[in-house]
């Protein structure tokens, strides 16, 4: 089954990228998808000791509850994710700009980005209530002034800002999120997750760039966008390979059709590839002549 539909998708989307009876790849050689991210500035141990003393427990408690083991590795997992997201929106970001923390959950991505960027002010939008207080309460146990929280549905948060970040914002989630960094003007470091909700919405139809259009029909991308979700470690190697295809043809999607805007977008997976099944990360660099780039943004 799976073989089959990798098979029928293949042919289909070589017969698209071959012109001429030239593949793609021997007009232009091999489009980098997956590019590993260059080192990490990472976040300091100190920062993470700062956290611990006394604020650990206020910042993590999810990994605290969950006792032995597993809470240590998914403490670790979380602080890998961070870091990769950090050290993007730290190249991206420049002093007084306002970086956003789209769906910010209980506040892991954006109270880290606060503290890594004393000089930004960063603000959370996440529309559970109680996340939102508890990244809130974190937010001011830890002395940070340069952050804001908005509990509201992300579509209707309008302000300018200069980087969005998502931290595995779910299905369109992300395609709701990089269609308001397009709009502002904004770089964009977001990290997908939950592929097998990606469905079509009032405002996007999948897929979304015109190349895969012309690849892809709609249910073929469903297809498409259910073995990206198959990613989990339990699977068996092979299928989480296809996975991870999958996942960044999505992705790879996604990407140009940012960059019908001018966008230069990168699809990464983040280091070490074992922080999330879902590891993929599109980083979106916005045109020069962006407005908010004139503005003195420098993104
Ligand atoms: C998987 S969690 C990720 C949380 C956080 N970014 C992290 O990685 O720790 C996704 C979050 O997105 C929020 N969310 C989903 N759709 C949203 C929307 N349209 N507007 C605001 N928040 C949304 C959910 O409530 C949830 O807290």
């Amino acid at each position: 089954m799976i073989s089959l539909i990798s098979d029928a998708f293949m042919s289909s989307r070589s017969r698209a990228f071959k012109r001429d009876g030239i593949s793609r790849t021997q007009r232009h050689g091999p489009r980098i998808t997956h590019a590993k991210i260059r080192p990490l500035k990472l976040i300091s141990l100190h920062f993470w000791d700062t956290l611990h003393t006394p604020s650990e427990h206020t910042y993590m408690p999810d990994c605290r509850i969950i006792s032995g083991n597993m809470s240590d590795v998914r403490t670790v997992r979380k602080r890998q994710q961070l870091n990769n997201l950090v050290a993007m929106v730290t190249e991206l970001a420049r002093p007084s700009n306002t970086v956003v923390d789209f769906c910010s959950g209980t506040g892991h991505v954006g109270i880290a980005l606060a503290h890594a960027l004393p000089e930004c002010q960063v603000v959370l939008i996440e529309n559970k209530e109680e996340s939102l207080l508890r990244a809130q309460s974190r937010g001011s146990e830890l002395g940070l002034k340069n952050i804001g929280f908005i509990q509201a549905n992300l579509d209707y948060f309008t302000g300018a800002f200069h980087v969005g970040v998502a931290l595995h914002a779910c299905g369109v989630a992300t395609d709701m999120v990089m269609e308001h960094c397009v709009q502002a003007g904004a770089a964009f470091v977001v990290s997908p997750c939950c592929y097998g909700f990606i469905q079509n919405a009032v405002k996007f139809t999948f897929p979304k760039s015109k190349r895969f259009q012309g690849t892809l029909t709609y249910k073929e991308h469903m297809i498409l966008c259910r073995f990206a979700d198959q990613t989990a470690v339990q699977l068996p190697p092979e299928r989480r390979l296809i996975g991870k295809q999958c996942m960044g043809l999505v992705d790879l999607d996604r990407s140009w059709a940012a960059e019908t805007h001018g966008y230069s977008v990168q699809v990464m997976t983040m280091e070490p590839e074992s922080c999330s099944p879902k590891n993929n990360m599109l980083v979106g660099r916005p045109p020069e002549s962006s407005g908010l780039s004139r503005a003195g943004a420098h993104i």
